[in-house]
């Protein structure tokens, strides 16, 4: 019953046939357009919030994530070799399950990938309030915080939001030798404090290993907490599978480039993890009862005052550099995060607008929102509203409650492209696969069982969030989509 109204793949199809692109992506670009997406907030930033959960044992949590991604994965890149169109996890659900499952997905695809580009926001900020301080001209302390974080308003934040939707309205879009460029200024920070940072790493700092356990069943503690939150450092990978129409030889690349990212990033990020928690520790902040804090709270925030722990900083990278003595490369790290971290930002907001710009054009959204601008051919409506409400999110909220918002909706679509590719497999088993998941009744119920791990593991107010949101979208689905669809009006 609910797999209603299944947009036939073939008609997915004509779109991309209509607008056939060259193919001239190898594995070694499809890698570094990975890594571009991959590294950001999460490794730069996170690090400092699982540590709070996970203590040391946050490199754990590392992995976790990275098992659950590499499953993904391989999903991701079975159906984006065969339905290489634009709308990802959006598009391939309306071909196999159906309108109500795809607005689902669509909607939580909203939430991953706006708020993703809010956690970004707020990285950013961290690092730039940072170099500012380092440079004694800080902000007051009101102004850099958000709101709910224990503070005010985190103004940077909302500004490098508001810039970045001036970007993508008057049409800046990714380009290669840019992305190479920020690349290599990513890789050369995180190689840099990772030669400076494993020479100081000292064995006393990762006792105890596990001060926050496993995690709790309510979620958003523990190695399992830490390893939802840090889920978002791998986010991004899909940016693979949407190159699979302009790439040479698929069938080989797509999952060299999936798989070939997120190993190196793994590996970057283990390494990061075990530099930043053996050279200064990260032990987390405790509570009266012994238990380390909810960060992101006002009372993590008071515990946090003048403190100079690795969980409490907003710039970790560049605070450890500066407790080992390294200042300038502090700012250094600071300034590359600075550079580097804005191309994630416009990459999550155009992901946004073009998911919500894809749907509207199917009719499940209203029309406005597809409106193109006369001059720079943009879809400016569903852009300038993005930009606002990301700006506002990020000038307010804690950045580990927005990352495992953002999470929230990336599990689900991550799981039910992992459904999507079995369903396929029964349904049309005779349709060209340029790509096949390899043992896929048995990769994708384990990236479906990863995902639904990850999601109960996410704080409670992530949750409750999703949870609001996808009842929000299913009351505006029954409203306006249900009957202004492209598919059921073509059919009715
Ligand atoms: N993985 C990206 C980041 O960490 C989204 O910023």
């Amino acid at each position: 019953m609910i797999f209603w109204r299944v947009k036939p793949l073939n008609q997915i199809l004509e779109t991309a046939e209509k607008k056939s692109l060259k193919r001239q992506l190898g594995a070694l670009q499809l890698t570094l357009l990975g890594i571009g997406a991959v590294i950001g907030t999460g490794i730069f930033v996170l690090t400092a919030e699982a540590g709070q959960k996970a203590g040391p044992g946050m490199m754990l949590a590392f992995v976790i994530a990275a098992v659950v991604c590499a499953l993904a994965a391989l999903a991701y890149a079975e159906l984006a070799a065969m339905v290489p169109v634009s709308g990802s996890a959006y598009t391939y659900t309306y071909g196999v399950l159906g309108e109500l499952v795809a607005w689902i997905v669509g909607w939580a695809l909203g939430l991953e990938y706006g708020i993703g580009a809010a956690v970004v926001c707020v990285g950013w900020s961290g690092y730039m309030n940072g170099l500012l301080k380092a440079n004694d001209i800080a902000l007051p302390e009101f102004l850099r915080t958000g709101y709910f974080a224990g503070g005010g308003f985190d103004l940077l934040a909302f500004l490098i939001g508001l810039a970045v939707t001036v970007l993508l309205v008057i049409g800046t879009s990714k380009s290669a030798r840019v992305n190479s460029v920020l690349v290599a200024i990513k890789i050369v920070a995180l190689t840099v404090f990772i030669f400076l940072a494993i020479p100081a790493v000292k064995s006393s700092n990762f006792e105890p290993f596990l001060p926050g356990g496993w995690g709790n069943p309510l979620g958003g503690a523990g190695v399992l907490g830490a390893a939802a939150s840090i889920f978002f450092a791998y986010v991004g990978f899909d940016a693979v599978s949407t190159a699979a129409e302009e790439t040479k030889n698929p069938n080989r690349n797509i999952p060299i480039g999936l798989i070939g990212s997120l190993t190196v990033c793994t590996i970057f990020y283990l390494l990061v993890g075990y530099g930043a928690a053996g050279s200064v520790g990260a032990q987390p902040m405790l509570g009266a009862n012994g238990l380390p804090l909810d960060p992101g709270t006002p009372a993590m925030a008071a515990a946090c005052a003048g403190s100079e722990a690795l969980v409490c900083s907003k710039e970790p990278l560049a605070h450890v550099m500066r407790l080992l003595g390294h200042n300038r490369i502090g700012d250094w790290i600071g300034i590359a995060a600075i550079l580097a971290l804005p191309s994630v930002i416009l990459m999550m907001m155009f992901g946004q607008t073009r998911i919500f710009f894809t749907m509207s054009r199917d009719g499940l959204l209203p029309d406005a929102l597809s409106k193109v601008h006369p001059r720079f051919h943009t879809p400016h409506v569903i852009t300038i509203l993005t930009g606002i409400v990301v700006s506002v999110c990020a000038a307010l909220f804690p950045v580990g409650k927005l990352a495992d918002t953002s999470n929230s909706g990336t599990l689900l679509a991550f799981a039910m492209v992992s459904i999507g590719v079995l369903i396929l497999r029964k349904q049309q088993p005779d349709r060209a696969r340029p790509f096949r998941t390899p043992f896929a009744w048995i990769v994708c119920p384990l990236a479906v069982a990863g995902c639904a791990l990850l999601f109960v593991n996410l704080s409670m107010t992530a949750k409750v969030v999703f949870i609001t949101w996808a009842a929000i979208g299913l009351v505006l689905y029954r409203l306006y989509g249900y009957r202004r669809s492209q598919l059921a009006n073509q059919n009715a």
